[in-house]
Parts: C-alpha cells; sequence; structure tokens
C-alpha cells in the first residue's frame, strides 16, 4: 500500500478511464458499466471495472460472482476475473462490505479516505479500458474518486439518465436534450429490454449470447463511440 502523497503505480497500466455517473439510483448506470465492459472485451481489448457505488454495489451480482473472495499482494487488492474467458477484471467495494448495511456506518472522511485508498490500491496490470461505476448523483464518493484518478489517463464520463429523471428540466425528458443543453456528445439511447434484465439475474454474457435483441445495437454502437474517442484521445 501506498502511503499518503505517493502516487500509486496500480493505474499506469491503465490506458482509458471511463467513469460511469447518474444523477439517481436505478437508472441503468450499473447495467451500461457492465455491459459496455463485456462489448469491449468482445472487441478484443482488455478491461477491467472498478465498482465504488457505496449505496449499492451490484456488478458483482450481475456478473455472479458475488460471493468470490478478494486478498491483497504486495502491490494490493486482487481483482477477481469474470466472464467465459475470465478475461475481464473486477474489483467491486461490495467485495470488501462484509454486510450489505457497513456503507452506512462509514463516517464522512473515514469514507472518504477509504475511496481514495481503494481506487488506487487494485493490482490491475496492464488494461486497455477501466470503467468506474460510481454511486449516484454528486457527493463526497464522487469528489474523492475523481480526485483519486485525476493524475492518471482518464477519458471522460458517461451519464446515465432516464426520460423520467428530466422531465422536471425538460418538457421532452430525455438525454439528448440533456446533452444538447450541455454541449457534450450524445452517446444513444439503450430500450427497455426483458432479455437484457433477465441476463443480467441469471449472471449471463447479453453481449455474447443476445446479439438480436433490441438492447444490443444501442450498447455496441455505445461501445464503438468509446473506442473511437480513444483512439482520437491517444
Ligand atoms: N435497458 C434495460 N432494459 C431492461 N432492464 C434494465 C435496463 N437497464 C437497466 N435495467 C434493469 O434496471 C435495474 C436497475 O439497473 P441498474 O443498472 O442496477 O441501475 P443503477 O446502477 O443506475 O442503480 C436492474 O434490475 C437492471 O436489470
Ligand atoms: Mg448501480
Amino acid at each position: 500500500m501506498d502511503g499518503p502523497g505517493e502516487r500509486s503505480t496500480n493505474l499506469l497500466g491503465v490506458r482509458h478511464i471511463v467513469l460511469v455517473l447518474s444523477g439517481k439510483g436505478g437508472v441503468g448506470k450499473s447495467t451500461l458499466s457492465t455491459e459496455l465492459a463485456l462489448a469491449l472485451r468482445h472487441r478484443g481489448h482488455r478491461v477491467g471495472i472498478l465498482d465504488v457505488d457505496l449505496c449499492g454495489p451490484s456488478i458483482p451480482r450481475m456478473l455472479r460472482v458475488q460471493d468470490r473472495a478478494v486478498h491483497q499482494c504486495d502491490s494490493g487488492w486482487v481483482p477477481v476475473f469474470v466472464g467465459q474467458d475470465r478475461a475481464v477484471a473486477l474489483m467491486s467495494i461490495g467485495f470488501l462490505l462484509e454486510r450489505p448495511d457497513d456503507a452506512v456506518v462509514w463516517r464522512g472522511p473515514k469514507k472518504n479516505a477509504l475511496i481514495k485508498q481503494f481506487v488506487t490500491d487494485v493490482a490491475w496490470g496492464d488494461l486497455d479500458f477501466l470503467i468506474v461505476d460510481t454511486p449516484p448523483g454528486t457527493s463526497d464518493e464522487h469528489i474523492s474518486t475523481v480526485e483519486a484518478l485525476r493524475p492518471y489517463r482518464l477519458l471522460g464520463a458517461i451519464l446515465v439518465t432516464t426520460p423520467q429523471e428530466c422531465t422536471n428540466i425538460f418538457s421532452k425528458g430525455g438525454g439528448e436534450e440533456l446533452a444538447k443543453h450541455a454541449g457534450v456528445p450524445f452517446l444513444g439511447c439503450v430500450p427497455l429490454d426483458p432479455q437484457l434484465s433477465q441476463s443480467l439475474e441469471e449472471g449471463r454474457d447479453f453481449i455474447q449470447e443476445f446479439p438480436k435483441s433490441s438492447a444490443f445495437p444501442a450498447l455496441a454502437h455505445i461501445a464503438q463511440q468509446i473506442l473511437d474517442t480513444s483512439q482520437q484521445s491517444s
């Protein structure tokens, strides 16, 4: 473990870090993080997922590894390897919380120090992409996460929203209006797809198994835009 002020070497082998954010919970942030990681993996890239969502670290469940124990090596936490060829590296704050309610008892400053340490303390090795699933909203946890990641190669952030979440501000609702308003690229609209939620419940690889389902083209298109952006930035 690195002492305070020391720069961790764990993220130096990561070429592109992508944050996934949302205003509220339950809008599909962890779903997008998971499927984006799988889509990039199926395109031949080395991918990791860092699940910093203290409110609901759901990615281990979506990938059917919630019972895995994690351990430490000299350079930090060793990620769990998931997916059909065990090629996606995952570290979740959920692995470190003994009980699901543990996050609640962490106090602010202690929590922020833990998050900062957690973010830089995973032995990823070489990765092309690290997808970071953050808690909903903007909170101290985000500030800690972004501060900890700032010295490394942050490609950008994806904001996940639903039409309902926007109706207060935009009469039509929808992420496209929000993107236009903020002057940022609109990556796409993922339709509600029962095969997607079912495959997540069953811990299946949606990208591999359901290429004909309605959410697939949207997810593939988002992954392609991340790839295009990464090629422009490197
Ligand atoms: N496009 C979609 N189609 C169908 N179900 C979805 C879709 N996106 C998310 N879900 C389901 O909605 C629920 C919440 O999604 P989740 O990714 O956990 O949200 P968040 O991480 O934003 O809290 C999950 O049960 C998930 O399976
Ligand atoms: Mg989530």
